[in-house]
Formats: structure tokens, sequence, C-alpha cells
């Protein structure tokens, strides 16, 4: 399995707070079934000052020490991106890192936002090629309260990735409800751990796969934790970015 957002590099943001820390999520992830990880530490949310550069230092450190100590366990460079005014900027300066050196980025939306301000954004992401992928919408409080921006989102060409604990219900009822209906409407692409320790939220992905194989069956795990991560990584456009449904 690949896992698209976790916090995983050390000392970087408010994940694992020194190596030791990073190598047991690493430990755990694999024991869970993940092969690959995109590490996407907190990237100009106003809090943590990392830069790309911090990014790819950090995942070649990090890789070397996997190496040593024969943990399985390939890590790539990402980025979770506050959504502001200036993103489009910043992406056109080449201060935004993409999900392991493709063309998809990962956004955070903020937690309150105005519709069309997103919109001129996602179309001015598609002028440049760039695929957004919506970080945990089930958890953001304008989306939950107007949920019919989800298929409008999507026909601007915004992919969504669920949490893994919103899936099983860990993350509270409502993001629950939400990340469930979104399932059965084909408006979830990705399931990530957005993992942050070994504690609270895990990098694992195992509990979400076991819940969507019992509502979905093989194919929507397959789609959606192996088929669709796996495309970020090739390089390749998923079908269905323009609103049609993947699963
Ligand atoms: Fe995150």
């Amino acid at each position: 399995m690949i896992d698209i957002h976790c916090h995983i590099l050390p000392d970087l943001d408010d994940g694992p707070s020194n190596m030791e820390k990073a190598v047991d999520m690493a430990l755990l992830a694999v024991r869970s079934g993940t092969t690959q990880i995109i590490a996407t530490p907190h990237f100009k949310n106003g809090v943590f000052e990392v830069s790309s550069e911090m990014v790819i230092d950090s995942v070649k450190m990090f890789t070397r020490v996997l190496e040593e100590k024969k943990i399985s366990l390939k890590v790539l460079p990402g980025a979770e991106i506050r959504i502001s005014p200036d993103s489009c900027l910043l992406l056109d300066q080449g201060e935004l890192l993409p999900l392991g050196c493709s063309r998809y980025y990962l956004f955070e939306l903020p937690d309150i936002f105005i519709k069309e301000g997103i919109i001129t954004l996602l179309r001015q992401l598609r002028q440049r090629e760039v695929i957004p992928v919506i970080a945990h919408p089930e958890r953001n409080r304008t989306i939950q309260r107007h949920l019919e921006m989800i298929p409008e989102f999507i026909f601007e060409n915004a992919l969504f990735q669920i949490t893994g604990k919103s899936i099983t219900g860990e993350n509270g009822k409502r993001s629950f409800k939400i990340a469930w209906n979104m399932v059965k409407e084909g408006q979830v692409h990705f399931v990530a751990s957005d993992g942050h320790s070994i504690r609270h939220r895990p990098p694992c992905l195992d509990d979400a796969v076991k819940a969507v194989k019992k509502a979905g069956g093989k194919k929507a795990v397959r789609t959606i934790f192996e088929e669709n991560p796996a495309k970020i990584l090739a390089g390749s456009v998923m079908s269905g970015v323009r609103g049609k449904r993947v699963i």
C-alpha cells in the first residue's frame, strides 16, 4: 500500500520529534502493510517554517537510516500545503513541493473559506496542469456545512483524500458520516493515514482497508489504496478528474 499523506519526517513539524520516533512510525507502517509513504510536512500553514530543501534533505537522511536498519519502506518527498491567497504565486516561484515529484500537490483547505476563492485557485492550477489533491475534506468545518461544494470542486479538477481514521469512525461521528457518504458517491480518490505518531493518528491503513473492503469489495480497495496512489507516483493522470466516478 502507498500512504500519500503522512507526517513521518523527524523534527520538521508536529510529526515525530526525533529520528527514533520516526523509525518507530516506519516500523509500524511496514507492519500494517504500507510499502511507500509520501512524507507531507505542514507547509505554509503559518506555524511551521519548512522549505522544499528541508523536506528533500530530510527524506534523504531518513532513507539512509531506514536502509541501515533494513526497514523496507520507501519514503518520498511531499508537503501538505495550506491554501492561502498566495498559493499560486508560491507555485509559480517553485516554492511548493509536489507529491513524490509528480504533478499532484496535496492542499489543505483553511477551516473557513469562500467557495469562489477556492474555485479560482483550482482553475489557476488546472491552467498550470497541476492536479490538486484536497486533504481530509470530511474534517473541514466549511465543507462539513456545505457538502454541495464537494462535487463542485471535483468538477474543477480536484481530487479528495480522506483520513483512514475517519473511515473507521475514530475521528468522530461527523467525519465518519461524511467520509462514508463520499465513498458511496464515488468522491473519494485516496485514503491516507495523515499519521503523526505511533499513538495519535498512527501511520496505518489496515483498519480502513478492512472497512472499505467490507462495504465496497476488493475493487474499491484496489482503486483507492493502490491504483490511484500508484498513478501519482507514476506521474500519470487519473481518470475521473473531471467529476467522473473512479469507483
Ligand atoms: Fe496532515
